[in-house]
C-alpha cells in the first residue's frame, strides 16, 4: 500500500486541468449494455473505478478499448451475472442491473453490501424495476432479477432523491414498452450528462435538469458518441486547494453552472471565484470566514464535498457547523483531522468546527475517497510534513493528483507505505 508524502505551508499557483466526472462516466459506461453498436466515450480520466467496471462489462460480454482519453464500448452481452468480487469493490456496479434486465430480461447482481460511509440500501432500485414488471428475489447474497416478457412504463414517484436509482430506472425505462414518469428524481449534472447521452443513442427522453424525467421507451438503441462532462467534485476540490493554501489557480474546463451550493458557500467563506473561457479561476486574497453548510442533492451543497469543505473551515475565522443529511457515517476524516490540530467536534449528523489559525503535519490515514482528499487539503495548509496512508482511496476517483498539485508549486510525492 501507497502513502501520499506533503510538506504544506506553500500557496498554491497555477493551472489544473479538470477531468471527466468519475460519476458521470460510470452510468455511461453501463450504456454499453443497451445497444450491440458501438458507444465512444471521450473526456474519460484514468481512474481505478472506471477500470473496475470495465472489468465488469469486459465480464458481460463488452469490451471497453480505451485510446487516449476515449473508451470505445462494443459486443453482445454473454453473461448477465455480476459477481460478488467485482460489486462489493465498487457499489457503482448496481447500475448494470438496470440495463441488462431491459436488454437480455434477466440480471443477477451481487448485493452490495455497506460502505465505510453508510449502510447504502438498494430498495429504491428494486422496487423501480418491480413497478416496470420485473420480478425480484434475493437469494444468497445476490439480486435474481427476471422480466421474461420485458419491461414496461411505469409511474414512479421516489420517496427521497437518489442518483443511482434514478439513473437505472432512467436506463430501463429508455428500452421499457410505454411511458415512464420519474418523480423527485435526482438532478445531478451526471443524470443530465447520462440523459444527453441515451437521446444520443435515440432515446426519448424529456424534463432534462428537472425532478421530473418522462421517458417514452424505444425498441432498440443506437450507438453514440458522447463526451464526458468536466468533474463538478474534483473542481469543488482543488477550488478548496487554491483558498485552503492563499493562493491562486485556474481550473481549466470547470464549469460554474454544475457547482451549485458549492460556488455560493465558498463566496460566503471569502473565496473569489471568477468565470473565465478557460474555466474557473479561484484564489483567496484575505482570510476566510466560517460557514454552516448541510449537505443536500443538487443543487444543494454535496455530500461528496462536505469533508474537503470543513477541511478549509478548520482554518476559517469563526465557527462553522457542517451536517451531513445522505450518508450516516461520513464523518472518518473529523479524528484525522483533529490529529492534525482541527478543532472539531462531531455529535450525530452534525459538527462544529471551531477555526484554528494554522494545522500542523501528522501522520494520518484514508478512510474513503472524499475524506482522503480532505486530509491532502489539511496536509498543503499545514506547516511542517504529513504522511497519508491508503492512498488507494484516493486513486478510485482523483485522476492524477500528485502532477496535479505539483503543477502548482506544491510539494508531494507518493512513497511506499511506512
Ligand atoms: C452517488 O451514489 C455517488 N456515486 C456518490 O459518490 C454520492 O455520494 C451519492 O450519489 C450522493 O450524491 C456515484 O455516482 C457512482 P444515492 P449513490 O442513491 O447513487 C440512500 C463519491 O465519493 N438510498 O443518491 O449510491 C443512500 O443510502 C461517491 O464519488 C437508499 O436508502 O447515492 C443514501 O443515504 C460516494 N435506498 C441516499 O439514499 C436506495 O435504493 C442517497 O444515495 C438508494 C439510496
Amino acid at each position: 500500500m501507497e502513502s501520499i508524502r506533503i510538506t504544506g505551508g506553500i500557496p498554491l499557483a497555477g493551472t489544473i486541468p479538470i477531468s471527466g466526472a468519475k460519476n458521470a462516466a460510470l452510468p455511461l459506461m453501463t450504456c454499453g449494455l443497451l445497444t450491440d453498436d458501438r458507444l465512444v466515450l471521450s473526456n474519460v480520466a484514468s481512474l481505478a473505478d472506471l477500470a473496475t467496471m470495465a472489468q465488469l462489462l469486459a465480464q458481460h460480454g463488452i469490451a471497453v478499448e480505451p485510446s487516449g482519453r476515449t473508451l470505445s464500448l462494443g459486443g453482445r452481452i454473454t453473461n448477465a451475472t455480476a459477481p460478488y468480487d467485482i460489486v462489493s469493490k465498487m457499489r457503482a456496479s448496481i447500475l448494470v442491473l438496470g440495463p441488462l434486465l431491459a436488454r437480455v430480461h434477466e440480471a443477477r447482481v451481487s448485493l452490495p453490501g455497506g460502505c465505510n460511509i453508510g449502510t447504502r440500501p438498494v430498495d429504491l432500485h428494486l422496487k423501480g424495476l418491480e413497478a416496470m414488471g420485473a420480478t425480484i428475489k434475493l437469494e444468497a447474497g445476490y439480486i435474481d432479477a427476471t422480466a421474461p416478457t420485458g419491461l414496461h412504463g411505469a409511474n414512479i414517484v421516489f420517496p427521497f432523491v437518489s442518483v443511482g436509482a434514478t439513473e437505472n430506472l432512467l436506463m430501463a425505462a429508455s428500452l421499457a414498452d410505454g411511458l415512464t414518469t420519474l418523480k423527485n428524481a435526482a438532478r445531478e449534472p451526471e443524470i443530465t450528462d447520462l440523459a444527453t447521452c441515451l437521446i444520443a443513442m435515440g432515446a426519448n427522453i424529456q424534463g432534462l435538469g428537472s425532478d421530473t424525467l418522462t421517458i417514452q421507451g424505444v425498441k432498440t438503441l443506437h450507438g453514440a458518441t458522447h463526451a464526458i462532462l468536466p468533474d463538478r467534485i474534483e473542481t469543488g476540490t482543488y477550488a478548496c486547494a487554491a483558498a485552503i493554501t492563499g493562493g491562486k489557480i485556474l481550473l481549466q474546463n470547470a464549469r460554474a453552472a454544475d457547482l451549485g451550493a458549492v460556488l455560493s458557500s465558498l463566496r460566503e467563506a471569502g473565496v473569489i471565484i471568477t468565470d473565465s473561457p478557460d474555466g474557473l479561476w479561484v484564489e483567496r486574497a484575505n482570510g476566510l470566514h466560517g460557514v454552516d453548510i448541510v449537505t443536500e442533492p443538487f443543487p444543494g451543497f454535496p455530500t461528496d464535498m462536505q469533508a474537503q469543505f470543513m477541511a478549509l473551515m478548520a482554518v476559517a475565522e469563526g465557527a462553522s457547523m457542517v451536517t451531513e443529511t445522505i450518508f450516516e457515517n461520513r464523518f472518518m476524516h473529523v479524528p484525522e483531522l483533529n490529529r492534525m490540530g482541527a478543532r472539531i467536534n462531531a455529535h450525530g449528523a452534525s459538527a462544529i468546527i471551531r477555526g484554528v489559525k494554522s494545522l500542523s503535519g501528522a501522520q494520518v490515514m484514508a478512510t474513503d475517497l472524499r475524506a482522503s482528499f480532505s486530509l491532502v487539503l489539511a496536509a498543503l495548509a499545514a506547516s511542517g510534513e504529513s504522511v497519508i496512508s491508503r492512498v488507494y482511496h484516493l486513486d478510485r476517483g482523483y485522476e492524477a493528483v500528485e502532477a496535479k498539485l505539483r503543477g502548482c508549486g506544491a510539494h508531494i510525492e507518493r512513497i511506499a507505505a511506512l
